[in-house]
């Protein structure tokens, strides 16, 4: 049986641009596995995504990695469902492994504002890591409102909201193979 086609998705019409077809992502998600593997090898690597918008990079992130490695997930939430950031951030699921002396390394969907990603990273300091660094699929390109230690990126984007791959508008989308920005009428429906 051939896999379903995101043209085949009945979410498909409501796209006005793919950015990135699902070739182009699994590409680059190669690559960075590639990196982390040779950057990671010999150390504890534990990998740790933020909900829900991570958890499909990670998965196809962690079967590019060639070392082993553990993974772990944190709950953390600014969106509240729509397309612009309230710089509020919420931690709804804390880790549960032991991360002192650790080697973490974020993993997420998309750097856009820096708050949400700044909340984690200062929680998970809190537990005595050996390092912490951020692998981001999308990384959009405006102005910061933190410094996040940025170490790997898959893509950069132009600043608009995007979805697919994991990425939600009001929680769907996510199911989408590519990343594609939503035709206007979406929003004002
Ligand atoms: P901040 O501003 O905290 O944003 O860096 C990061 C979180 O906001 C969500 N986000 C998006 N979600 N399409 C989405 O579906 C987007 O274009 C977008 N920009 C930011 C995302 O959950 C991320 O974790
Ligand atoms: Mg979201």
């Amino acid at each position: 049986m051939s896999p379903i086609h995101d043209s085949e998705n009945e979410l498909f019409p409501d796209l006005a641009r793919v950015l990135y077809t699902s070739a182009d992502i699994s590409s680059r998600v190669n690559e960075l596995g590639r990196q982390i593997t040779s950057d990671y090898r010999g150390r504890s690597l534990v990998m740790i995504s933020i909900l829900k918008g991570g958890i499909i990079f990670l998965g196809d992130l962690m079967r590019a990695v060639a070392i082993p490695h553990a993974f772990d997930l944190i709950g953390a939430s600014s969106y509240k469902g729509g397309t612009s950031t309230s710089g509020k951030v919420i931690i709804t699921k804390d880790v549960t492994l032991d991360l002192r002396g650790k080697d973490i390394l974020v993993v997420e969907d998309i750097l856009d504002t820096g708050h949400t990603l700044n909340v984690v990273i200062e929680l998970l300091k809190i537990q005595e890591p050996a390092s912490i660094e951020v692998c981001c699929l999308l990384n959009k390109n405006r102005p910061r409102a933190h410094e996040i230690p940025l170490r790997y990126t898959g893509f950069d984007i132009p600043d608009e909201f995007v979805v697919g791959y994991g990425l939600d508008y009001r929680e769907l989308y996510r199911n989408l193979k590519c990343i594609a920005v939503l035709k206007p009428e979406v929003y004002s429906a």
